[in-house]
């Protein structure tokens, strides 16, 4: 080496080793694609909150660095998710997506974050196919696959003497999806599901169904809706009369934030989901005690905890490689082994990157979705599809 090109090289090095520096003081940027507007709207904000309690619970920081949150708006559109994503990861440049609550809009931000190897934490959304054909490595969910709760709520249902059921949802991947997976654990243990009904998102224009169903007379209704939308179903269901005859169950977004909203004609419903309150625990009296300090006015419901536990799950990611987001192989790794102690219970993740938990049976007793019973022990997903 000449003493030129000797100079020019220890330039390079130092000018890398300041780049790195600094990149180290830098914020690890974090990208909230969520639903701030429409029929979801609440439950991006609970995430919003779940996260950021985590995080302000660490001082600020995540392996050992400051967070800088970045925020787009997904309006629960499809249509829109691919130009949503891009903002974050183009224009942006997080080094993180947390996000979104819409099947739909999530399985186009899964396909954006891969495409950019950008890493993902689904904080709701339940799309099987996350967790199935479209799994990565960069991939993983703090949530639950649309499939989960709905299947714990067959065999609930079926050992209740329901012979019959009638389903009803939203029409889209999350509806769709759900009503399979109540089929698969209701007609395995003895039930037959004799109508499916749908409508398309975001329509709440119940009635003509609602007929239907008093028509049919199924020994019981099924159903997934969530948000706006499962407040008026839960209401028109009672208001229809259709509560004194027909009892109905569902995936546990029905009364999970809505229950204030729905007051009477929610009391009693049984619903199927990974978290619960009453659950009484250490872990999840210390979370809500400190989520009720931080929003007096909401209450802790399962998408605040699905934030919460992105958090965590991503401080196990930066911590195993002190804040070097750029080692991502070794933060996924460390992720993909994680055991995260949350509010809903203990859950580790799949080799698809979905968490294998509990499923509760709930009752809504007041303001409260009062745990019952575990339907389900330490539940995985099947992942059908998913090649890792
Ligand atoms: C979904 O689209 O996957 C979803 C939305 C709200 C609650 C649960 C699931």
């Amino acid at each position: 080496m000449t003493p030129h090109t000797r100079r020019a090289a220890l330039a390079a090095a130092l000018a890398l080793s300041a780049s790195l520096a600094h990149a180290a003081d830098d914020p690890i940027k974090v990208g909230f694609m969520l639903p701030y507007s429409g029929t979801y709207a609440a439950l991006g904000t609970a995430i919003e909150n779940g996260f950021k309690l985590y995080v302000d619970e660490q001082g600020g920081k995540l392996g050992g660095r400051e967070v800088a949150y970045y925020k787009v708006d997904d309006e629960s559109n499809p249509a829109k998710a691919p130009e949503n994503a891009s903002r974050l990861i183009k224009r942006d440049q997080v080094d993180v997506l947390v996000g979104t609550v819409h099947s739909g809009v999530a399985m186009a931000l899964t396909k954006a974050a891969k495409d950019a190897d950008t890493t993902l934490l689904v904080t709701n959304a339940g799309a099987d196919a996350i967790t199935g054909p479209m799994c990565g490595l960069g991939v993983f969910r703090t949530s639950f696959s649309n499939w989960q709760p709905a299947y714990a709520m067959g065999p609930v249902a079926a050992k209740k003497g329901h012979k019959t059921a009638v389903t009803i949802t939203w029409k889209y991947a999350a509806g769709d999806e759900a009503v399979a997976g109540f089929r698969e654990g209701f007609e395995k243990s003895g039930g037959k599901v004799v109508k499916d009904l749908s409508l398309p998102f975001p329509n709440v224009e119940f009635q003509p169904l609602l007929t239907e169903i008093a028509a049919l007379k199924p020994d019981m209704v099924f159903t997934f809706f969530a948000g706006g939308g499962a407040v008026k179903f839960v209401q028109d269901y009672a208001a229809a009369g259709l509560n004194k005859s027909i009892p109905l169950y569902g995936s546990g977004f029905l009364t999970d934030g809505t229950l204030q909203a729905q007051g009477p004609s929610a009391q009693g419903l049984l619903t199927t989901l990974h978290y619960a309150d009453g659950l009484d625990t250490p872990r999840d009296n210390a979370f809500r005690a400190a989520y009720g300090k931080a929003h007096p006015n909401m209450a802790p419901d399962v998408y605040a905890v699905q934030g919460y536990d992105a958090a965590q799950l991503l401080q196990v990611g930066l911590a195993a490689v002190n804040g070097d987001v750029s080692r991502k192989a070794a933060m996924r790794q460390a992720m993909r082994g994680a055991a995260i102690d949350s509010p809903r219970g203990r859950f580790t993740l799949s080799k698809a990157g979905n968490p294998v938990q509990d499923i509760y049976l709930r009752q809504v007793d007041g303001l409260q979705n009062k745990a019952i019973e575990v339907a389900a022990r330490q539940l995985a997903d099947p992942a059908r599809g998913c090649r890792l």
